[in-house]
């Protein structure tokens, strides 16, 4: 059974965790491959709301195995604190494995985060201040200290020293603050390893062991495609790669184990942070997609800005990530809504844009195109079954479906999991 993976397709934030849920169900494995405790991933189950951001929400499965892959940035603290926060709930947490390539934040990577967004003032990125960046910095140069060394105390010794000693020069000569004493780092990680040891291991053979025994595999990408570092909106990006190329690289599997790759897609979009949206509502109607959709952040608490659908963003998003089906989600948060905008293309300098532009400076002045749509006015949230759906949602689902060329696997009414609505089945 060829593997699936499901990705973001717009700024993060599409619903991800209840798509991944939903699926996990029939998956043997999920896997995440990248970013780290900056995602946020909130799942119902009943009448009782998970809030995970580093652990794949598969783990609310009894048998299924769940993998933080070598691409995936660790703070072991947040690892621990989950898996308390599981164990209390009474959610078995043997079947979790972390890659023994997988890089771990440390605390000088959280502070340098935070130092740098407030250096940069006005033009800071709107990070989520978790060390994420300056993780992969460290891993792009070499520098970076993985699993497998916190796994040997004597060379994650000697790791740690030499990274104080040059992070250390820096907090001290460029930022004027005090850096972080070995001793306390050390055995604070001690502490980490003896707690998750039993969980690392050489995850890629895990993987393929699952693969080659024709298995489920379900690899659950965190952020969106906008954020990618290559594709999305640089710099108001995250420093990994969101995109369904990246499950290879970031799990240790090849591109032929890859079957499907289904996109989720908010039915409206959604940023946060800093950078350009050029279908942002910032009235009365942007407002109540917030309060609707509670568009708040689940790591940050953030409002999120909100916006109309993007088609130019989608059919980008389908292009790049090489997209089979959709997942719409929250679609019952436009339940309210008389009319409906998406836009189809951009306006720049009197010129229709079709593609998604790479320029930030030409993304800004581009103004979206719109296609109006009728709104439904009636609770969907009940529903379940497509033709149940009413006429114009439908209309609103395959017009978009049809404009970017993928087809609708599922549709999310609400956060439950009985609230998804099949049209195509997946595994
Ligand atoms: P970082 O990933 O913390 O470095 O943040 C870089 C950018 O990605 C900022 O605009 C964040 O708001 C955004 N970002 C990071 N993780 C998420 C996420 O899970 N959802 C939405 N935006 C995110």
């Amino acid at each position: 059974m060829p593997a699936v993976v499901v990705i973001g397709s717009q700024w993060g934030d599409e619903g991800k965790g209840k798509i991944t849920d939903f699926l996990a169900e029939r998956a043997d494995m999920v896997i995440r491959y990248q970013g780290g405790n900056n995602a946020g991933h909130t799942v119902v189950v009943g009448d009782k709301e998970f809030k995970l951001h580093l652990i794949p929400s598969g783990i609310l499965y009894p048998g299924t195995t769940c993998v933080i892959g070598n691409g995936v940035v660790v703070n072991p603290e947040v690892v621990i604190k989950e898996l308390d926060y599981l164990e209390k709930e009474g959610i078995n947490t043997d079947n979790l494995r972390i890659s023994h390539r997988a890089h771990l934040i440390m605390p000088y990577h959280i502070r340098m985060d935070e130092l740098e967004e407030e250096r940069k003032g006005p033009n800071k990125i709107g990070t989520t201040r978790k060390g994420i960046g300056p993780a992969y910095m460290d891993k792009v140069s070499r520098v970076g200290i993985r699993m497998i060394d916190l796994l040997d105390e004597d060379e994650f010794a000697v790791l740690l020293k030499r990274n104080l000693q040059e992070k250390n020069k820096v907090f001290e000569q460029i930022y004027g603050v005090k850096g972080f004493e070995f001793k306390e780092v050390f055995e604070q990680y001690r502490n980490y390893a003896a707690k998750i040891k039993k969980y690392i291991t050489d995850t890629s053979v895990n993987i393929h062991e699952f693969l080659s025994q024709q298995k489920n595999v379900l690899f659950e990408g965190a952020q969106g495609t906008l954020l990618d570092n290559d594709h999305g909106t640089y710099p108001y990006v995250t420093s990994s790669h969101p995109i369904a190329g990246a499950a290879c690289l970031g799990a240790g599997v090849g591109p032929t184990e890859i079957g499907k790759v289904i996109g989720i897609m908010k039915a409206y979009t959604t940023r946060v942070g800093e950078g350009p949206f050029p279908t942002e509502l910032l009235g009365a109607e942007g407002d109540l997609i917030r309060t609707q959709g509670n568009e708040f952040g689940t790591t940050t608490g953030r409002p999120r800005r909100c916006g109309w659908l993007d088609l130019v963003v989608l059919r980008y998003a389908a292009r790049v990530n090489g997209l089979d089906y959709l997942a719409i989600t929250k679609l019952d948060v436009l339940d309210q809504l008389e009319k409906i905008q998406v836009c189809t293309a951009y306006e720049y300098q009197g010129k229709i844009l079709q593609e998604f532009p790479a320029s930030l400076k030409v993304l800004a002045q581009c103004k979206p195109i719109y296609e109006e749509f009728q709104g439904w006015m009636t609770d969907t949230t009940d529903i379940s079954e497509y033709s149940d759906l009413p006429q114009q949602a439908r209309t609103y689902i395959e017009t978009v479906s049809e404009m970017i060329n993928v087809k609708p696997a599922l549709i999310a009414v609400g956060p439950k999991r009985s609230q998804t609505i099949i049209t195509e089945q997946i595994f």
